[in-house]
C-alpha cells in the first residue's frame, strides 16, 4: 500500500474509487456528487451511521465508483470511529478488487488534522490485512492511495510514519500466524537477527543453550527440555539517544508452541498455542517500529524463547527447579511455563542492564480472558507513574489497558513446602494476579510492568477491524508510550 497526496480535488488522478466520509447528522447529502449517490440517501439504504460503507456507480471522469463511508454523528466522532470507518473502506476496496483509491480527508473538529490523518491511515492498514502464506489464491492488495487534503506535507509525514508502524504490526501478525512447526525457537531467533540487520541502530545477540547453562537459567532450560528444538535468549538493543542514560528493557514471552507439558492441554486449548510467542513477536515489532521511526530513546529487548513440549525428557510436575536468581521453584503446573521463562529473563534483564524500567509482555494466562474479555489487556505494575503512562497510551491508541493489583498479600498463595515458591496457586485466588505475584519475586528494585496479552493477541473471531487470529496488538501501544517518553525527556 503506497500513499500519495494531492491538494486539489479537481486535479486528482484516476483511481478505482473515490472515498467520501459522511456524518449521520448531515440531513441533506451536500457532498453527494451524483444522482446515484443521492439515491442511496433518499432510499434510506445509507444514512452515515458508523460502520456503513456504500458503493455508488456513476459517471465521474476520474473514478468508476464512489465509496461513502459512514462516520456517525460528527460532534461525537472520535479518532477510533475514523479508524473503524476507514478499515471498512479497505475491506470494501478489497471485496471490489480496487487497486487505487482517492480519499477526501475530512476535517473533524476538535481533532487535529494530524490525528485524523493518522487514524485514516491506520484504519486503512487494519482493514487491508490478510494472511495468505498458506493459500494458493493470494489476497487482493490495494496498491495506491491518494490522500486529498490541503495539508499535503502533513499527510505525507503522517502516512510515512503510520506505514512504518503498521508494517511492523503486519510482520508481527505474520510471525504469530506462522505454523509453530516453521516458527521454531531457532527460526524466531534468526528472525530477530535478520530484523536487526535491516533496522537502523538496532543490534542483536543470540544466546544459545550453553550460554543459558553458564547463566544458570534453570527455569528456561527446564521448560525447553522435552523439545527437539533448543532454547535461546535473544537480546536486541536500540540506541536512539546515546547521550542519555535512560534505558527501557522490554521482555517478551517467546514460547513457540505450548502443549502444556506433562500437564497437557486439551486439544481445543492447544489449537491456538502457536500464538504463545506473541509477546516476543510484539517486542520485536516495537523494536522494528522505533528504529524505523528513529525515536530518541534507548530500548533493549530480552526474549526467552523455547517450546513447551512433551516427551520422556519433559520437566516434571512436583519437581523443584532452580532459577537464575537462586530462588527454587516447585513446578506444580507445567502449563504455567511462561512465568518460568520470564522469571529467568527478568532477573537477567535487571542485573545486566540496570535499566530505568522493565516492561514484560506475553500471553501468560487464560484467566485474563475470563477477567477482562477481549477488549482490553490486563497489566500490573509496582510503579504508579509507569502504570499511568501505560494507561494513557492505551486510551490514545485504543489498544486499551486495565491495571490489576499485585498486592504483597497474594504471595502467600505461592508458598511451597519443599521449595522457596511454587509456580501456581488455586484458581480461585486470581489466576492472572498470581502470575504477576510470581514474577514480582524476580524483580528487585526497578519500576516494572507486566502486561498479559493472552486475551487480545490472538482472536478466535474477528472483532471490529481486528482480524481472526493474530492481532499484533501492543505494538502501537508501546510505540506511543516510547514516543511520549522521548517527548517528555526532551522537555
Ligand atoms: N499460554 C498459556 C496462556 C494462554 C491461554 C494464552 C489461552 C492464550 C490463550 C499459558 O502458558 C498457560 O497455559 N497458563 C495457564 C496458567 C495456569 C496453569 C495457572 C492457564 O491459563 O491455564
Ligand atoms: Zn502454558
Ligand atoms: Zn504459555
Amino acid at each position: 500500500m503506497h500513499f500519495f497526496t494531492g491538494a486539489s480535488f479537481d486535479r486528482r488522478e484516476q483511481a478505482d474509487a473515490l472515498v467520501i466520509s459522511i456524518f449521520a447528522d448531515k440531513k441533506v447529502p451536500v457532498e453527494a456528487f451524483e444522482e446515484q449517490t443521492r439515491q442511496l440517501f433518499l432510499s434510506g439504504d445509507f444514512s452515515g451511521k458508523l460502520g456503513e460503507c456504500a458503493t455508488s456507480y456513476g459517471s465521474l471522469p476520474s473514478e468508476a465508483r464512489i465509496f461513502l463511508v459512514g462516520l456517525g454523528e460528527k460532534k461525537t466522532c472520535s479518532l477510533e470511529h475514523v479508524r473503524q470507518g476507514f478499515a471498512q473502506v479497505a475491506k470494501e476496496a478489497k471485496a471490489k478488487k480496487c487497486k487505487s483509491l482517492n480519499i477526501l480527508i475530512p476535517h473533524i473538529e476538535p481533532h487535529a488534522q494530524e490525528d485524523v490523518l493518522k487514524a485514516v491511515c491506520e484504519g486503512l492498514y487494519f482493514g487491508a490485512y490478510s494472511f495468505d502464506a498458506y493459500k494458493k489464491e493470494k489476497a487482493h492488495r490495494i496498491e495506491e492511495i491518494t490522500l486529498i487534503c490541503p495539508e499535503i506535507h502533513l499527510a505525507k509525514v503522517v502516512s510515512e510514519k503510520v506505514t512504518k508502524v503498521m508494517t511492523a504490526v503486519y510482520q508481527v501478525r505474520d510471525l504469530v500466524n506462522t505454523n509453530a512447526d516453521e516458527c521454531t525457537p531457532e527460526y524466531l531467533a534468526t528472525y530477530a537477527k535478520n530484523l536487526a540487520q535491516e533496522c537502523p541502530r538496532l543490534s542483536c545477540t543470540i544466546r544459545d543453550k550453553s550460554w543459558l547453562e553458564e547463566q544458570n537459567m534453570g527455569l528456561l532450560l527446564s521448560v525447553s527440555r522435552a523439545s527437539i528444538h533448543p532454547p535461546f535468549l535473544v537480546e536486541c538493543s536500540y540506541k536512539g539517544n546515546p547521550t542519555s542514560s535512560d534505558h527501557t528493557v522490554l521482555v517478551g514471552k517467546g514460547v513457540t508452541y505450548d502443549t502444556g507439558g506433562l500437564k497437557l492441554k486439551t486439544s481445543d486449548g492447544m489449537e491456538s498455542m502457536r500464538s504463545d510467542m506473541a509477546g516476543a513477536a510484539c517486542v520485536l515489532g516495537i523494536m522494528q517500529a522505533i528504529s524505523q521511526l528513529g525515536l530518541s530513546v534507548n530500548v533493549s529487548a530480552v526474549l526467552p524463547i523455547c517450546e513447551n513440549a512433551i516427551g520422556s525428557r519433559a520437566y516434571k510436575l512436583g519437581d523443584v527447579y532452580r532459577s537464575r536468581a537462586g530462588l527454587t521453584v516447585e513446578v506444580n503446573n507445567t502449563d504455567a511455563e511462561g512465568r518460568l521463562i520470564l522469571a529467568d529473563a527478568l532477573s537477567y534483564a535487571e542485573e545486566h542492564f540496570t535499566p530505568s524500567r522493565i516492561i514484560d509482555i506475553g500471553t501468560l494466562t487464560g484467566a485474563i480472558l475470563i477477567a477482562l474479555g477481549t477488549e482490553v489487556m490486563g497489566y500490573f505494575s509496582n510503579s504508579d507513574i509507569l502504570s499511568e503512562e501505560i494507561f494513557q497510551s492505551g486510551l490514545r491508541t485504543f489498544e486499551r489497558t486495565w491495571r490489576l493489583p499485585v498486592y504483597d498479600e497474594y504471595s502467600k498463595y505461592l508458598k511451597s513446602e519443599i521449595a522457596d515458591i511454587k509456580n501456581t496457586g488455586a484458581r480461585t485466588k486470581g489466576g492472572s494476579i498470581l502470575c504477576a505475584a510470581f514474577l514480582k519475586h524476580f524483580v528487585k528494585n526497578v519500576p516494572w510492568a507486566h502486561v498479559d496479552i493472552a486475551g487480545v493477541a490472538f482472536y478466535d473471531e474477528a472483532l471490529r477491524y481486528w482480524p481472526k487470529n493474530a492481532t499484533g496488538i501492543g505494538v502501537r501501544l508501546f510505540v506511543d508510550y516510547l514516543e511520549h517518553l522521548a517527548k517528555n525527556q526532551a522537555k
